[in-house]
């Protein structure tokens, strides 16, 4: 398991509480009316709950922050967590106060007492969320966390409810290991084979090594990684829990282990950055994981081109011509911009082979999408309006940021080439316009297809509301509640 802990549910009872030595948390409305069993625990605190509930700190608390009271008197505990959130809310309220919760964990573990509160289930997801931390190379400080009980009225029920975003936090969480994983340990090689462990939860996966590339004629991809030590790879993971025979939807990834930019190198000073630069590849991992985990009734296929892009002997150069699969030759202007030549042949890959109802990929695809939108929001580009709302009405319910950019045959204009159908790169204007316009000549017509430029969400420089600093898995969350409304529904 990848999650950092799991949640178990039991029932509230005073006794847990007033024996419990880690952390207790407790779920407060914000005008501090106190349950029958939070009373209790007031009065063992000889009403230090209740004071701290009159003060003004609570008062001035957002919905989902909290406030500790340390080593109160009258309890074995370390500390008693006042955690603010209506009866009544939202499910990213629920998730943020349970992050609060996570973020505060320790060595000890904790109670949380969420007695009756209807987003329980909401709770635990946020807990465990923002309890991930990536800390597999602190070889000295690295205490793993405790064990956390939620205390609710009906633990069963609260169990099958949670089960299903339980599925979904191991998602996230695998996604987040992949990208937080340095790229000495997550070669081409590696990340294949942690894919094909998947295999175990029902999961089918095929890897495609260089030889089969090469047959299937996959050049534009293979082109970015000969100069690498590592060979290329393709990942076909198929979750068929839909009805057999229905064409499945598609996501495919850019899973570049390494950027140095190749034979364009990047400067020195943040080329260490680069090692997320497969992060469209995780995201569709840890969305594959989940599925299989919960058991979705519904026929996926992601696809990952897993690669490395170095400068070498081998390497591919500025003014190369390539043919892709689907036959259309690339002049490589620049070998940085060597996500769309690897997206181009594994798109086309996909509707060859798997003629899908629908296609989303995702890539850490420019650095003009950070410039454009900041680490806030996922650029998102299509050639379809159902698809592309369905998608962004997907992500606002599950709180990750995403903002349609637009598309236009005038951008797709720049990509002409002298002495080839295209080149792969055309200077700083609508930079990540015009990579969109790239990938949309693999994509046919008549097939919907979002593009989500994740370059500035994948790994944001600051901590978010569910993830400490370092990757956050973006993306997961959206794709899985996709699936949900749009193939289980
Ligand atoms: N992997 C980078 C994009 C990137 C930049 C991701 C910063 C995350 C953070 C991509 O392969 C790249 O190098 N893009 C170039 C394209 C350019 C050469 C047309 C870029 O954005 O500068
Ligand atoms: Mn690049
Ligand atoms: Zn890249």
């Amino acid at each position: 398991m990848t999650v950092p802990l799991t949640v178990q549910f039991a029932k509230t009872g005073f006794d847990a509480l007033t024996e419990a030595e880690g952390r207790i948390a407790l779920i407060v409305a914000p005008e501090g009316k106190l349950g029958a069993v939070a009373k209790r625990l007031d009065r063992a605190t000889r009403g230090a709950v209740r004071r701290a509930l009159d003060s003004k700190a609570w008062d001035k608390l957002k919905t989902g922050d909290a406030l500790d009271l340390s080593y109160p008197a009258g309890l074995k505990a370390e500390a008693v967590q006042l955690v603010k959130l209506p009866r009544r809310t939202g499910i990213a309220e629920a998730r943020k106060a349970g992050a609060s919760i996570g973020k505060a964990l320790g060595e000890a573990g904790a109670m949380v007492l969420a007695a009756s509160h209807p987003r329980a289930a909401e709770i635990a997801f946020g807990l465990t969320l923002r309890a991930y931390d990536f800390t597999l190379y602190h070889t000295r400080e690295t205490p793993a966390k405790g064990a956390v009980a939620m205390l609710v009225d009906d633990p069963e029920g609260m169990e099958a409810k949670a089960a299903p975003l339980m599925a979904l936090a191991e998602g996230v969480c695998f996604t987040r290991d992949l990208v937080n994983e340095p790229a000495n340990v997550l070669t081409t090689t590696d990340f294949a084979d942690r894919l094909a462990v998947m295999r175990g939860i029902g999961l089918e996966v095929e890897v495609l090594d260089e030889s089969a590339l090469e047959k299937l004629g996959l050049r534009a991809l293979l082109a970015v990684g000969q100069g690498s030590e590592s060979p290329s790879k393709v990942v076909v993971m198929q979750w068929n829990g839909g009805k057999k025979g229905d064409a499945p939807f598609a996501l495919v990834g850019k899973g570049v282990v390494f950027d140095t930019g190749g034979i364009s190198i990047k400067p020195a000073a943040g080329m260490e950055e680069m090692t997320m630069d497969m992060g469209g590849a995780g995201v569709v991992s840890g969305v594959m994981r989940t599925l299989a985990l919960r058991k979705a009734k519904a026929n996926v296929v992601g696809l990952v081109g897993l690669v490395e892009n170095m400068p070498d002997g081998r390497a591919q150069r500025p003014g190369d011509v390539v043919k892709s699969m689907k036959g259309d030759t690339i002049e490589v202007i620049n070998t940085d911009a060597e996500g769309r030549l690897v997206l181009a042949d594994v798109l086309w890959y996909a509707q060859e082979r798997f003629k899908p109802t629908g296609m989303i990929n995702l890539a850490t695809l420019t650095g003009a999408i950070i410039v454009g939108l900041g680490h806030e929001n996922a650029g998102v580009f299509s050639n379809d309006d159902t698809l592309c709302n369905a998608f962004l009405k997907a992500a606002a319910a599950e709180g990750e940021g995403a903002w349609r950019m637009p598309m236009g045959p005038a951008y797709d204009a720049l990509l002409k080439s002298r002495i080839a159908d295209m080149k792969n790169s055309c200077g700083r204007p609508a930079g990540s316009i015009t990579a969109a316009q790239f990938l949309r000549r693999f994509v046919k017509d008549e097939v919907p297809w979002c593009h989500l430029d994740i370059a500035g969400v994948a790994l944001p420089p600051k901590e978010t509301t569910l993830a400490p600093k370092g990757a956050t898995g973006w993306g997961v969350m959206a794709l899985d509640r996709l699936v949900r409304d749009m193939l289980e529904g």
